[in-house]
This record gives C-alpha cells, sequence and structure tokens, in this order.
C-alpha cells in the first residue's frame, strides 16, 4: 500500500517544495489550491513525472466546510490518509492593532489558524477510523516565537498553532498519531527579475546562513517527521531558518529599530482616519 499525503496549498512555493520532496520519498499526494490552478498542474506534473500519483482539488480552506470537503475527496482518492500538512495560508498578514476592524481579524483568523484546526480534525477522524499511525504536520513560522511590530496577527495565530500542537500531540498520541510543526524563516524563489532582492543586506547579513531558505529544505524536514526515523517525535517545532531568529536582543549602541519611521507615520495616519470616522457616527 502506498504512503499518502495531503499537503493545503500545493501550487506554489513551500507547499509546492513539500509536495514534491514527498512524491521523491515514495507518497501518493492530494493537494490544495485557492487562486492558482497553473501552479497546481506544474505541481502535479512535477509528481506525476516521478511516478506518484497527484489529485488536486480548488479549496478556499478560510470557509468552515471547506476543511472537511478536501479531506473527504483525499479519502476517496487516496483510499486513505497517511500524512496531513497544513501549508495553506495568507503569508502576508501584517499590520498594526492600531487598524485593527473585525472584518481583517476575523479573515486572518478563518485563514491562517481556523483553517488548520478544522483540517486536523477531518484528518485524524479518517486515521483514527482506519486504524492509521498517521502523522499532521503544520507549517507555522519562525515569527510564532519573535515579535515584530507589524505582526500581532499572523505571528500570534502562528505561535497559537505551536501551542496547540502540544495539545493534539497529547490528545492524539491515544490513537499513535504524531503531531508536529515546522517554522520556516524567509523562504522564496525569486521571480524572474528579482534575483537582486538574493543580495540585499537583509539576506547576506541579517539571516546568519547568508541566504534565504528554499521550499525544498522545508519538504525535506517534512518528510523526515512524517517518517519512521522520526517515530518517537510528536509535539515539536523545528525551524528551518537559517538561524534567522537566533540573534534575539540586539546587543552594542546602536538603536533598536522597532518600530520603522514611515509605517508608523502610515500606521498613525490611518489610525486618526478611523478614530474621525468614528467620532462622526457617534455624533451623529
Ligand atoms: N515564504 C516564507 O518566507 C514563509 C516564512 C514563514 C512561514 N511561511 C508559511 O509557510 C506557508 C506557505 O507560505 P508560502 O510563502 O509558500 O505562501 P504562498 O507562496 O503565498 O502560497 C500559499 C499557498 O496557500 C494557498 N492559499 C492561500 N490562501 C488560501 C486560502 N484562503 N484557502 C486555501 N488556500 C490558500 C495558496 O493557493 P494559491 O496559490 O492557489 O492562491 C498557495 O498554495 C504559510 O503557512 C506561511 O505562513 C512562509
Amino acid at each position: 500500500m502506498s504512503k499518502t499525503a495531503v499537503v493545503t496549498g500545493g501550487s506554489h512555493n513551500i507547499g509546492q517544495g513539500i509536495a514534491i520532496v514527498l512524491a521523491e520519498q515514495g507518497y501518493d499526494v492530494a493537494i490544495t489550491y485557492n487562486s492558482r490552478k497553473e501552479g497546481a498542474e506544474e505541481t502535479r506534473a512535477a509528481i506525476e513525472k516521478l511516478g506518484r500519483k497527484c489529485f488536486v482539488y480548488q479549496a478556499s480552506l478560510q470557509f468552515p466546510t471547506v476543511p472537511q470537503e478536501v479531506m473527504d475527496n483525499a479519502h476517496r482518492d487516496l483510499g486513505h490518509i497517511d500524512l496531513l500538512v497544513c501549508n495553506a495560508a495568507n503569508p502576508s498578514a501584517r499590520g498594526s492593532v492600531l487598524t485593527a476592524t473585525p472584518e481583517f481579524v476575523d479573515g486572518i483568523y478563518n485563514t491562517n489558524f481556523r483553517n488548520y484546526i478544522l483540517c486536523a480534525g477531518a484528518a485524524a477522524r479518517y486515521m483514527v477510523a482506519d486504524k492509521i499511525a498517521g502523522c499532521i504536520i503544520f507549517i507555522t513560522s519562525s515569527r510564532a516565537e519573535m515579535a515584530y511590530p507589524d505582526d500581532y496577527l499572523y505571528g500570534g495565530f502562528k505561535a497559537g498553532i505551536k501551542r496547540a500542537t502540544e495539545s493534539m500531540a497529547l490528545d492524539l498520541s491515544a490513537y499513535n498519531i504524531r503531531v508536529n510543526c515546522v517554522a520556516p524563516g524567509a523562504t522564496w524563489v525569486p521571480r524572474p527579475g528579482q534575483e537582486d532582492r538574493l543580495k540585499s543586506p537583509f539576506v547576506t547579513e541579517s539571516i546568519p546562513l547568508h541566504r534565504v531558505g528554499n521550499p525544498r529544505e522545508n519538504g525535506e524536514v517534512v518528510a523526515f517527521l512524517a517518517s519512521e526515523k522520526a517515530s518517537y517525535i510528536t509535539g515539536i517545532s523545528v525551524r528551518v531558518d537559517g538561524g534567522l531568529i537566533l540573534p534575539g536582543m540586539l546587543e552594542g549602541h546602536d538603536k533598536i529599530p522597532w518600530v520603522r519611521q514611515e509605517w508608523k507615520d502610515s500606521v498613525y495616519n490611518e489610525a486618526m482616519e478611523m478614530v474621525k470616522t468614528h467620532n462622526e457616527e457617534l455624533n451623529q
């Protein structure tokens, strides 16, 4: 019986890298995409070239019934689910709490937190029903462990998933299901014309290993955590970030750049506009 994996958000970057590495390691794979069908088809072609099966589903995982539908489809097509990798999320969900709105907060919660939990629950039910000692792996971020000023929601929810992983690892240990996190740092494949970004001081000086990560490096760690080699590992988070968050507290006499001035100015203006509109509504 082939090993099987579901990878959410397999149409681009990290999810695509994970899906292809898993196929190389003998998995048949089901992937989801949100809007980039061509990216999902690129992943499918790469996986089929390796002689493995690949099923592709459009899935907008911010909606509450979609995670269950994805696992139903994957279970039907793959026959069983050995591994779930929750990767699909909105990676650019930044902002200041000064400009928080219910719509923004709900949107990020639905896409980056609830989606992961509902996917995990639906996949775990199939694993338990099929008596499969499966694996669930959440793609979080090094931002789960380090605070940035524009990051109260994205980083906050990633931290929430890291902590939820520990409870799920305890909960699902009763069925020999292991639950872990992989936490990428700056990871991207530059698009044509963007190669200069790889030479920026952020990359060459701020990242201890002097380069950004690539999607495959996350895939290799996912494959290891899902394998028998990691059979005694549950409830942990593995950083794949080139040491990005290690520096921690800055030393020396440089001013600590908590908040960039231009960002502060734009947030301040937007927040004061919100205050003005709110006051006008109160006075009507
Ligand atoms: N790249 C980084 O530097 C970095 C660093 C730390 C952590 N991460 C984490 O790694 C994961 C992947 O990031 P990435 O950079 O590879 O992101 P990406 O290139 O933007 O790809 C995101 C994937 O998720 C899917 N997706 C986005 N919103 C969705 C939604 N509402 N419903 C269903 N699918 C949705 C996208 O589908 P479509 O392509 O079809 O729209 C795509 O397949 C995320 O969890 C992110 O938070 C990334």
